[in-house]
């Protein structure tokens, strides 16, 4: 979707749908409305219209050529009760809306909504006023994208075309989106269209590669995908093969690979601005297991297919490089992406092999399908190697940590208050929601083995902490660490205006926002 300013005063704005967001119990219509679409006043569909969260309506003018041909209204609910997500909800529902009425162009004010209070920033008034409104407009912009978000990759022919029945004559869904000012909206608000534009491709990107099926995603395709990256932006990309890996002594990330006849790859991308290249980097390590069968501790057959998506940490440390790329790296960042099947063959690691992990540390592999950490310990070791000034690893780590936590909500793990709490509150903002799990050493008793350091899987009590433990004792010694387990939120069986069913995007933007906070906090 293209999206532009366009600039002239609100009386001479043209689209063929004007977005409108209303509360509950707040009648008032902006001022830009009276003179965009005067004939709204007396439409009888925008009267009776409740604006109640996650409704929308839809109101035309009397006279068939005016300039504004459609107001679409979408619902905020309660003044008082109005934060981010709602704010991102109504967009996302009003774009849909706009998409089903096959209209080409979609007309966004400025100001979609008064700047909301968690969305400013410090300064001094007139600037945290513009610092405010820009921050709006990114979110408006960037749900607007993630509302349209379709996976048609494999559909011989679209879903919602112009064939399909009951489709109009418009596209299949909007080509434009024109952010409407009656002034130069300066820096800030271009700045924050940009930064949404990026955020999205990123969510888009780690939304393709999860809902991509294991056949296609394969570690190669993957590595593929780093490569891409790395020459549309410029970033470096070292793909170290599995052979390699083994013979560096990374026995923990074989043990898995060995399963499987598709390469597995360890993936590494370096970015960096220019003359950064040698500064101690932010290093995000990604599960990237293409798909996931337990391997010979198999699992049962229903819902195994969503085991595509066990890549999603990758897939969201691939999706952060493709916004980064795009924005351009405010500093060095190093994404590490142990990529592998895990698959029950001929030569699949038996329940109660000892394997040597890179660190040199013995695990017992009590259960072949407690697989992530294998993969993620060798990764974290190899993390330390960068000399990084802090480590987030991503994965879809435990059944245990839904069940802790519903869908909708990532653990992160952290010794690390400073960490923990950032990314909990820049997880917030984005929409991407997280809480805070206990880290205690006293949990890993249960970790230990009789014939090896330790082994991979403890008690079904308390799963998603001692697979965080786990991971601890491989996590570096100089550097904080934090492990976010995604299995809830990374894959959607239920949809949202914001996020369709299946891969979701989930931990992109915490990435992109923790990235930038932390060039603004040095
Ligand atoms: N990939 C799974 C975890 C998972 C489950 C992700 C459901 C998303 C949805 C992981 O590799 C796994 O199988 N974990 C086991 C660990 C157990 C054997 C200790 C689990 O959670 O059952
Ligand atoms: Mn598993
Ligand atoms: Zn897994």
């Amino acid at each position: 979707m293209q999206i532009d300013f366009r600039i002239a005063p609100a009386a001479q704005w043209r689209t063929d749908a004007l977005l409108v967001l209303r509360f509950e119990d707040d009648p008032a219509t902006p001022a830009w409305l009276a003179e965009a679409a005067p004939w709204a006043a007396s439409s009888r569909a925008l009267a009776d219209f409740r604006a109640k969260p996650r409704t929308t309506a839809v109101a035309y003018p009397p006279d068939a050529d005016a300039p504004v041909a459609r107001v679409v209204a979408a619902g905020l609910g309660k003044r008082a009760a109005l934060d981010l997500e709602t704010l991102r909800l109504a967009v996302a529902q009003a774009v849909r809306a706009c998409r089903d009425l096959k209209v080409a162009s979609v007309g966004l004010a400025l100001e979609p909504v008064p700047a909301l209070p968690d969305a400013g920033a410090a300064g001094d008034a007139g600037a945290a006023d513009a610092e405010a409104v820009a921050h709006t407009l990114e979110e408006a912009v960037t749900a607007a994208l993630l509302g349209l978000y379709r996976f048609e990759t494999f559909k011989s022919a679209p879903e919602n075309g112009m064939d399909a029945p009951g489709g109009g004559d418009g596209p299949d869904a909007p080509e434009a989106l024109q952010v409407l000012c009656t002034a130069e909206p300066g820096p800030a608000a271009r700045a924050a269209v940009a930064r949404a534009e990026a955020a999205a491709a990123g969510v888009y990107l780690a939304r393709d590669l999860v809902n991509t099926p294991a056949n296609v995603a394969t570690p190669s395709f993957l590595a593929e995908t780093a490569e891409t990256l790395g020459r549309e932006h410029g970033f470096k990309v070292r793909v170290i093969e599995a052979d390699e890996a083994e013979g560096m002594g990374m026995g923990c990330f074989a043990a898995v690979f060995q399963g499987s006849p598709e390469p597995a790859k360890l993936i590494v991308i370096d970015a960096a601005p220019k003359g950064a290249e040698r500064e101690r980097p932010l290093v995000f390590v990604g599960k990237g297991v293409t798909f996931d069968t337990g391997g010979i501790s198999i699992k049962p057959s229903a819902k195994m297919d969503e085991m595509k998506g066990d890549m999603a940490g990758a897939a969201a440390v691939l999706g952060f490089f493709e916004a980064l790329g795009r924005l351009g790296a405010p500093r060095r960042v190093v994404g590490i992406l142990p990529c592998t099947e895990n698959m029950p063959g001929g030569a699949a690691t038996r329940p109660g092999d000892v394997v040597t992990s890179y660190a040199g540390k013995t695990v017992e592999i009590v259960n072949t399908d407690a697989e992530g950490r294998l993969l993620l310990c060798d990764a974290l070791t190899f993390a330390a190697e960068f000399d990084p000034l802090a480590v987030v690893d991503l994965a879809t780590l435990t059944g245990a940590c839904l069940v802790a936590l519903g869908t909708d909500v990532a653990a992160v793990f952290s010794a690390n208050d400073l960490l923990a709490e950032s990314i909990a509150e820049l997880g917030a903002r984005v929409g991407d929601l997280y809480w805070r799990m206990p880290l205690w050493d006293r949990y890993f008793e249960s970790l230990k083995s009789d014939v090896a350091d330790m082994k991979n899987v403890g008690p079904r009590e308390g799963g998603a902490v001692n697979a965080a433990l786990f991971l601890k004792q491989f996590a570096p010694a100089s550097a904080p660490w934090a492990h976010l387990d995604i299995a809830g939120p990374a894959f959607a069986t239920t949809a949202t205006a914001l996020t369709a069913k299946g891969g979701t995007g989930f931990g992109v933007r915490t990435l992109l926002a923790l990235v930038t906070a932390w060039e603004g906090a040095r």
